[in-house]
C-alpha cells in the first residue's frame, strides 16, 4: 500500500511537471528601433504571430518597438549576452560586433540595383561572411531589404559641393562616414531613437535613409529638402543568439524557421510597396520640397564619390572588393 500511494505521488508530480512546462513558453524577445508601422515594425508583428501560430503557442515573442528596450549599439550587446533573441538591425551598425566586411555594403552607389541586391543577400558568397559573425555569438537568420536612400537636410542637396560643412548624420559604418568627409561633410554617428531631436535641434543638419523612415518617424516636421539620390542601401539582418537558436527544441526549431522565412517574404513585399507610398505621403503634406538627381548631378555625385572605393580596397582586400562588384551588378565607371 505504501508502495502504491509512492508510485502515486511520483506519478503525480511528473504529470504536473509536464504541465507546467507545456504552460511555460519558450520566450522570444524581439527588440528593433523603428515605428511598428515601418515595415520592419510590421514584419516583427507578423513572425510573432506565425511563430506562436505554428508552434501552437509552445513560443511566445514578444516585441520591443521603437527603441523602448534597446537602442542602435545596445542592441547588439543585449543580443550577444542574451537578454534578447531577435533584432533586425541595419548591416551598417556591424561596427560594435567587430566584423568589418559588412561595411563594404555601404559602398555608394554599389547596391542600387534591386535585382542583384537581394540575390547577393540571399547567395551562398553571405555564408563566410555569416560564419564571422557566429564567431561572435550571433546568427543571421535573413536579410530584409528596405530599399535605396533618399538624403534629407536643412537646404538642397543637388550636387556634390552642397554637401561642405554640413554635419550629416551616419548610421555607423565606417564606409559611410568616408563618404560624408569625402563631401566635405562632418559625419557623426547618432542612433536612430535619437534622430528626430538631433535633427530638430541642429545637432545635425541632414542625414539619409528609406522613405518608409522618415514618414514614420516624422522627419519631414523637422527638415525642409530631400534628395532622391539612391546612393545606398538600407539592409537588414534578421539575427539571432546562436546558442538560444541551437537550443530550440526539435519540435518547435521547424516551425519558427517556417516563421522566419515567411515574414522575410512577406517583408520584402511590403518595404518596397511601403517606401513607394511613403514618399507621396511625405509630398502631400507639404512641408519638403523634393528633387529628384537628374542624370548630370547623378554623375557628378558618382565621379565625387568613387575616390570611397578606392580609398577601402586596402580595407576590404581588391579580391573581395571584385567580388562583391560582380554581385551586385555595379561596374565602376571608367576614370
Ligand atoms: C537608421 O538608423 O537610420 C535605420 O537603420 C533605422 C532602421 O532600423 O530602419
Amino acid at each position: 500500500m505504501k508502495r502504491f500511494a509512492v508510485a502515486l505521488a511520483a506519478a503525480l508530480v511528473l504529470a504536473f511537471a509536464g504541465t507546467a512546462s507545456a504552460q511555460a513558453p519558450i520566450v522570444i524577445k524581439f527588440s528593433h528601433v523603428v515605428s511598428p508601422e515601418a515595415p520592419k515594425g510590421k514584419a516583427a508583428n507578423v513572425f510573432k504571430e506565425l511563430a506562436e501560430k505554428y508552434t501552437n503557442g509552445k513560443v511566445k515573442v514578444e516585441v520591443y518597438p521603437n527603441s523602448s528596450l534597446y537602442k542602435d549599439k545596445e542592441e547588439l550587446e543585449a543580443l550577444q549576452l542574451g537578454s534578447v533573441q531577435l533584432l533586425a538591425p541595419s548591416i551598417s551598425k556591424f561596427g560594435p560586433l567587430g566584423v568589418r566586411e559588412f561595411d563594404i555594403f555601404d559602398l555608394p552607389f554599389l547596391m542600387t540595383d534591386d535585382t542583384h541586391a537581394r540575390q547577393m543577400m540571399a547567395s551562398p558568397m553571405m555564408a563566410e561572411l555569416n560564419k564571422k559573425l557566429e564567431t561572435k555569438g550571433v546568427t543571421p537568420l535573413a536579410y530584409w531589404d528596405n530599399g535605396t536612400y533618399v538624403y534629407t537636410a536643412s537646404k538642397p542637396l543637388l550636387m556634390p559641393e552642397d554637401f561642405r560643412g554640413m554635419k550629416m548624420r551616419i548610421q555607423g559604418s565606417k564606409v559611410l562616414d568616408a563618404t560624408a568627409r569625402q563631401l566635405g561633410a562632418i559625419p557623426q554617428i547618432i542612433a536612430f531613437g535619437e534622430l528626430y531631436q538631433a535633427l530638430q535641434t541642429g545637432v545635425v543638419d541632414g542625414e539619409d535613409n528609406v522613405p518608409s523612415n522618415i514618414w514614420t518617424q516624422k522627419f519631414y516636421d523637422v527638415q525642409k529638402y530631400l534628395t532622391v539620390s539612391n546612393h545606398g542601401r538600407l539592409t537588414y539582418s534578421l539575427l539571432t543568439n546562436t546558442k538560444f537558436w541551437n537550443s530550440l527544441p526539435a519540435d518547435v526549431r521547424p516551425q519558427v524557421d517556417r516563421a522566419v522565412k515567411e515574414s522575410t517574404e512577406y517583408f520584402n513585399e511590403t518595404a518596397a510597396k511601403d517606401n513607394v507610398d511613403a514618399l507621396d505621403k511625405i509630398k502631400a503634406t507639404g512641408k519638403m520640397q523634393f528633387h529628384v538627381l537628374t542624370d548630370a548631378e547623378k554623375k557628378a555625385w558618382v565621379a565625387a564619390l568613387m575616390p570611397v572605393h578606392k580609398e577601402m580596397q586596402s580595407r576590404f582586400g581588391k579580391d573581395f572588393l571584385e567580388k562583391i562588384y560582380k554581385a551586385s551588378g555595379f561596374v565602376p565607371p571608367q576614370s
